[in-house]
């Protein structure tokens, strides 16, 4: 029977107190209700469906159509039953549906399977067994073990309270069960909503088997209503996947100081240190270095490099056993070639940097392209913005770049070029030359006596 997933994502999410649909919060760099999409997505559904709130459509449109989601509106949210329903004319009558809710991200694909393969028969759900059960639904059981219905906690009795077996929200049925039972669900609770969770007890009554998945992982059940909440899960995502990178033989020096908010591929004896943020996509070679504080987005990093302290990288390549930082700033389309070092503050900027080039501290690189063993001097400036346009600067192999020079592009500096410290470079420059541009200096003896004897 072919696979369809209905993601619950509808509803403003008051307990969030923001402007933002609750499951459009970011975790780990994401929209949560993302998260739950791409899990999704590793069954292999026919089809996905995402209910949502019609005056939302415009927030949800970009993951609608980028993670192959049908749009499903629900104009009033009143409540899980109801919001399924919504998606029931959108489905195939001979699909096994699957509810997810689009704020529960942290459930496993392992799972899903378990409870998919369950639900093409009978009704199935997913449970999990907490030390801290408030605010969800309880499971409940018969004498004999078997699941006859869940209540929410507010609904719920005393007794009822005690129960450590909560729902994790996930249910599963053939799809022509589905649309029997769910016009039989009432709104008779404290909420006044059509809750999902009452097709257990309905499904129960009319002695239909109950298939009940505990999770492996008590926290795969838990959903997002707060920010505190939020703060709780990013915390155990991020856990995930420092857990992940030190099993593949990545090494840290804190796995509760990482945050991947995108993806990260790292190869073999790669070293993070403390508080270092990863967004978008990198990929690191192996054993390379990257020290305490940096940023790192969009990279591909060698072997062997080494990016030292609060250095802040964006959109560029990184050679093997190049040297970035402490407080380098590399620019979207850098592209730095092996043996490169690039030294405390220093700037790069769409700018190419040879085999072996150096450029130790403060210095702009931007819109350039340099050869091989340049050697960029402190203070050195391309001015590659005359106001209106950019212009590029091409410097050659082995060209020395004195201390406080000043390219102003367009500019082209040929191989073993010499520039003079402090020099206003405006014309190319031809290889092996010397150019100096500079006022020479002047002595004017006994200066300082003079000037006294007129004050
Ligand atoms: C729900 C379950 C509860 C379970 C818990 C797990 C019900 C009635 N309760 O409670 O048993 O323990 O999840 O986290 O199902 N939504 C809609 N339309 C609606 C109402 C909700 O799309 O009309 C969506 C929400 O966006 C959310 C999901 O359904 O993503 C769950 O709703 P929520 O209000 O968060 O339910 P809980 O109170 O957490
Ligand atoms: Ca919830």
């Amino acid at each position: 029977m072919p696979l369809e997933v209905v993601i619950l994502a509808a509803g403003e999410g008051k307990r969030m107190r923001s402007h933002l649909p609750k499951v459009l919060h970011r975790l780990a760099g994401k929209p949560i209700v993302e998260h739950v999409q791409e899990v999704a997505a590793t069954l292999n559904p026919a089809k996905m469906h995402l209910v949502i709130q019609p005056q939302q459509r415009a927030h949800f449109s970009r993951l609608c159509s980028q993670n192959h989601s049908n749009f499903v509106p629900q104009e009033e949210q009143l409540g899980t039953a109801h919001a399924v329903a919504q998606a029931i004319p959108q489905i195939d009558d001979d699909a096994t549906v699957l509810v997810l809710c689009g704020d529960a991200p942290l459930v496993r694909s392992r799972t899903l399977q378990a409870c998919a393969k369950r639900a093409s028969e009978t009704v199935a759900l997913v449970s999990a067994l907490v030390d801290d059960p408030s605010g969800f639904g309880r499971i409940l059981r018969a004498d004999n073990g078997a699941v006859n219905g869940i209540v929410e906690h507010r609904d719920a009795t005393e007794d009822q309270l005690t129960i450590r077996e909560i729902n994790s929200g996930i249910i599963g049925a053939p799809k022509e069960l589905l649309a029997r039972l769910l016009p039989e669900v009432q709104a008779e609770n404290e909420q006044r909503e059509y809750y999902l969770t009452d097709l257990i007890g309905l499904a129960s009554s009319k002695g239909l088997p109950i298939e009940c998945v505990v999770a492996e992982d008590a926290e795969e059940a838990l959903g997002i209503n707060d920010r505190v909440q939020l703060a709780d899960v990013e915390r155990r995502m991020q856990r995930r996947r420092a857990n992940d990178l030190l099993l593949q033989g990545v090494g840290m020096a804190d796995p509760a100081r990482l945050d991947i908010r995108g993806s990260l591929k790292a190869g073999r004896d790669c070293y993070l240190d403390v508080n270092v943020v990863f967004e978008g996509d990198v990929v690191l070679g192996s054993d390379v270095q990257i020290g305490p504080g940096c940023v790192i987005k969009d990279c591909e990093i060698a072997d062997s490099a080494i990016v030292k302290a609060h250095s802040v990288l964006e959109n560029a390549n990184v050679g093997r056993r190049c040297e970035i930082g402490p407080y380098a700033r590399i620019r979207p389309g850098s592209v730095l070639e092996q043996d490169v070092r690039v030294g405390n503050f220093v700037e790069v900027k769409a700018a190419q940097l040879g085999e072996g080039t150096k450029a130790g501290h403060l210095a702009y690189i931007g819109d350039a392209e340099l050869g091989t063993n340049v050697n960029v001097g402190a203070g050195a400036i391309t001015c590659n913005f005359d106001g209106k346009d950019k212009h590029r600067t091409v410097i050659g192999d082995d060209v020395f770049v004195g201390t406080n020079c000043t390219l102003v592009a367009p500019l082209k500096v040929e191989n073993s070029a010499f520039l003079a410290a402090g020099s206003t470079i405006t014309k190319d420059v031809e290889g092996d030359a010397l150019a100096v541009g500079r006022t020479r200096q002047r002595i004017i003896k006994n200066w300082r006596s003079s000037s006294r004897r007129k004050r």
